[in-house]
């Protein structure tokens, strides 16, 4: 099937390569130049492991072109992919639908009666319906408009479009859905995936819904690791022992300096906005205080580090990791980085290491002194701060890095407590007392 994929970031690129994968016949549509004269030659603008690999194979087997604007081709796609970004505003904790108005302005001559506009970026609720009135005003009939959310992670992006756990088609109408399935086909067919019908308002909500509940877990586990530390507990065996019981589950009980990248912030405090609107800001209140735990786990490693050191002034700190997660280059609202910059205005030397992230961190943040070379980097410092869970710093023998001092800040709970301390390292965990 004939199909454009209008806006080609993080969650557009992946789609657009994944629907190429199944075998549709792909327009992508990136206003952005350099962006798309990378992706034409094969080359993605981000890291995302499998993605890069399949890219090239789909440009191969001619399954996908690029373009900066719409032209008479896109007069036969029969489904239209939104998947522009839904950045915070500015001015407020909203989300900034702006990129999703323009995109259907621009679309709105090369689309056909018969063909189907399906969201896909994280809306506020009712955008979708704001969006459908616009369209079928620009385009003079009534536009058929569906809503279908993408859950995919960044370091899991292709597998998780490709094998989702489940596929949410927001639809008002008979051919929409049916459009829908037959796109999704041969994925339903090969995973048996389960496919919810839902109205729009639901569909929509889905997605901010279950970022919100993650974002809950994780500072739920942080949370705990506050109570840890104030009565001497364990959180990472707390949450082991909490995660088995399958009503609760082990997964996103993984404490540390917490949450960040392009979706989780934003979108609760998009919905929060969002409720607020809708005069029920009081049921999602509670998504204050997590984005509150939240940050206050990054300003614990300040805090940790001044109980070290009384003042940072001048002190070498080595910080592990830039990226927001591992297995991704993506710096946007990065708790590591968040980290450092704390560290660097409380006077400390901070200088930054990431196996990915480096090449971006100089754009996002040049005031941070960076290392591609994690030894030379560690050379006479005097505490290491972990910040990012990358593989390279889990498996780290410790004895490499040449620092002064031997302090190490496990901000993800991920170094082998044992291994370090035999090493002659003190080691400090967030919301576990790991007796040095
Ligand atoms: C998230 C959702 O998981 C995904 O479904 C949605 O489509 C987009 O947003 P992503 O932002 O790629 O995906 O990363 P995710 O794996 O959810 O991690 C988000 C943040 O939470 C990272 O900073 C990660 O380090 C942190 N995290 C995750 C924890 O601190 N603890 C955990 O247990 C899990």
């Amino acid at each position: 099937m004939k199909l454009t994929v209008i806006g080609l970031g993080y969650l557009g690129a992946t789609h657009a390569v994944a629907m190429a994968e199944l075998g549709h016949e792909v327009i992508g549509i990136e206003p952005d130049k350099t962006r798309l004269e990378k992706l034409a030659g094969g080359e993605l603008p981000f890291h995302e492991p499998n993605l890069d690999k399949a890219l090239i194979r789909v440009i191969k087997q001619g399954n996908i072109s690029f373009k900066q604007s719409h032209d008479e081709q896109s007069k036969d796609a029969v489904a239209h992919f939104l998947c522009v970004g839904t950045p915070q505003l500015d001015s407020s904790n909203a989300a900034d639908t702006s990129y999703l108005f323009s995109a259907i302005e621009a679309l709105a001559p090369y689309m056909s009666p018969d063909s189907v506009v399906i969201g896909k970026s994280t809306v506020p609720v009712g955008t979708a319906a704001e969006l459908k009135s616009k369209l079928s005003k620009l385009s003079g009939f009534d536009a058929h408009l569906a809503w279908n959310p993408e859950f995919l992670r960044e370091g899991t992006a292709l597998e998780d479009s490709l094998r989702p756990d489940r596929i949410v088609l927001g639809v008002e109408d008979e051919h929409s859905e049916k459009i829908l399935r037959e796109i999704y086909e041969p994925i339903v067919s090969s995973e048996n995936t389960p496919v919810l019908v839902m109205d729009i308002p639901t569909s929509e909500l889905v997605k901010v819904a279950a970022n919100s509940f993650l974002a809950t877990k994780i500072s739920f586990i942080n949370a705990m690791a506050e109570i840890s530390e104030a009565s001497g507990g364990d959180v990472v065996k707390l949450a082991e022992a909490i995660g088995m019981d399958e009503r609760i589950g082990k997964q996103f009980l993984r404490s540390g300096i917490g949450f960040g990248g392009g979706c989780l912030p934003k979108d609760i405090r998009g919905f929060m906005a969002r409720a607020d609107q809708l005069g029920v800001g009081s049921a999602v209140e509670f998504l204050e205080d997590m984005d509150s735990i939240n940050l206050r786990r990054r300003q614990r490693i300040v805090d940790l580090a001044r109980h070290e050191f009384g003042s940072l002034d001048d002190k070498k700190i080595l910080v592990m990791g830039a990226a927001f997660k591992p297995d991704s280059d993506d710096l946007r609202d990065s708790p590591a980085v968040d980290v450092a910059r704390k560290l660097k205005l409380h006077g400390a030397k901070v200088v930054v290491h990431d196996p990915m992230a480096l090449d971006r961190l100089g754009i996002v943040a040049p005031e941070l002194e960076s290392n591609e070379d994690l030894i030379e980097a560690s050379k006479d410092a005097e505490l290491v701060v972990l910040a990012t869970e990358w593989k390279d710093y889990k498996q780290l023998d410790p004895n490499q890095l040449l620092v002064k001092n031997k302090t190490v800040i496990d901000g993800r709970n991920v170094l082998d407590v044992g291994l370090w301390q035999q090493a002659g390292w003190k080691l400090i965990a967030l919301g576990r007392n790991v007796h040095n």
